[in-house]
């Protein structure tokens, strides 16, 4: 019987407090000499460009900076004025760019990945929406993280917002996973503590989605746990205190362990229902997993092996006879650190429509996360989901 679970993950992983220092070495054997710097004003204020740009210096590549990024979501309009730029700057200076870095959370990552795409395979980014759309590798492109959430940085997934049809367009394909990855916690001090909250539970949120898909695996499961371990451990400390080194870093190997565990297990419904109340709402992605992954969770916990839930229980430090009990203290868990970290815990504190409920619960059985969610549900249930959410 085939049983098939390729592991997609960056050529290079550069991790922990420091890890940025080894980027030289690592870039020197692509002999670049032009790259293109994707990020936003923000990051660019805090310092992390420059320290980015001496290293480029330092091995004479030259580069071009694109800041056009706005937050919270990476949408059309920014890869679009991406691509404005970087093709001015081709028409300049009538050479190619070689690599695209992107610095910053995942809208920066997800923008520079749509770029690459485009910069290979032509054609406009809604062409790429699915799985596998793409004919050629994209230009290659490195990732330097800022944030504890998203694993943009080490997935071949991206997230892209399509204003006019009011959905979030997701693109999976192996062809533009990035080739070098950095997760140094010296660029993540300044995160500020709402955006480590919502970060760090899209972090458990890809853990426990992960854990219980239909294409988890032995490796996947492993990274899960870890992860799941590490943010009922420290994110609370992460989120009280943005100079704890210590809880950083840990959020860190969370958060690289997540991404992980998606790019190569799936998600399910939470993050299809999320797609779709961020799209609708500009809510934070974080924000809404947050709020939706108890209710999700208990929808789920028909379809997921008893030994799963006491394994997820066990994880959190908990004890539990059944496994009604054990579904019960898990989401328990989860409202509690969200209460702790200060997220609304109803989706009636995000502005949430109950007229929106038919036309995002549509769109969200058409997701692609929805693929890997372990039980499948009809168009009542994920309305009936974002319901018990409200
Ligand atoms: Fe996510």
């Amino acid at each position: 019987m085939e049983n098939t679970h390729d592991f997609h993950s960056p050529a290079t992983n550069l991790i922990g407090i420091g890890a940025i220092k080894d980027l030289p070495l690592e870039l020197m054997p692509y002999k670049l000499s032009k790259a293109l710097i994707v990020t936003d004003k923000n990051i660019i204020k805090l310092g992390y460009v420059e320290t980015v740009e001496k290293i480029l210096k330092s091995l004479f590549i030259s580069y071009d900076i694109f800041d056009g990024i706005l937050h919270p979501d990476c949408t059309i309009s920014f890869v679009e004025d991406a691509l404005t730029y970087f093709k001015k700057r081709l028409n300049i200076l009538k050479r190619s760019y070689h690599i695209i870095i992107s610095i910053g959370g995942g809208t920066n990552h997800d923008c520079a990945k749509a770029v690459a795409i485009i910069a290979t395979n032509g054609g406009s980014i809604e062409d790429y929406e699915g799985y596998e759309k793409m004919k050629n590798p994209a230009l290659p492109v490195i990732s330097i993280n800022t944030t504890s959430g998203s694993g943009s940085e080490i997935s071949n997934f991206a997230i892209i917002e399509d204003e006019s049809r009011k959905v979030k367009m997701t693109i999976g394909d192996s062809k533009m996973m990035p080739i070098i990855s950095v997760n140094d916690p010296m660029f993540m001090q300044t995160m500020p503590p709402d955006v480590t909250a919502s970060s760090g539970i899209d972090v458990l949120t890809h853990s426990i989605e992960g854990f219980v898909s239909t294409e988890a695996s032995p490796i996947t499961d492993s990274l899960a746990l870890k992860s799941i371990k590490l943010v009922f451990k420290y994110l609370k400390r992460a989120y009280e205190n943005g100079n704890d080194l210590e809880a950083r870093e840990q959020m860190m190997f969370a958060s690289v362990m997540a991404g992980m565990v998606f790019n190569n297990a799936g998600l399910g419904y939470v993050h299809s229902m999320s797609h779709q109340l961020g799209a609708l709402y500009n809510e934070i992605h974080g924000t809404c997993n947050g709020i939706l992954l108890p209710h999700v969770f208990e929808f789920n916990s028909p379809s997921i092996p008893d030994e799963r839930i006491f394994n997820i229980n066990e994880i959190i430090g908990l004890e539990a006879e059944t496994k009604k009990d054990a579904v019960n203290n898990i989401k328990h868990s989860i409202q509690n650190l969200c209460e702790d970290i200060k997220l609304p815990d109803h989706l009636s504190s995000i502005g949430f429509n109950e007229n929106d409920l038919e036309f995002m619960s549509k769109n969200a059985l058409k997701d692609i996360c929805s693929i890997t969610n372990p039980r499948k549900g009809t168009l009542t249930d994920i309305m009936d989901i974002f319901k018990a959410a409200i």
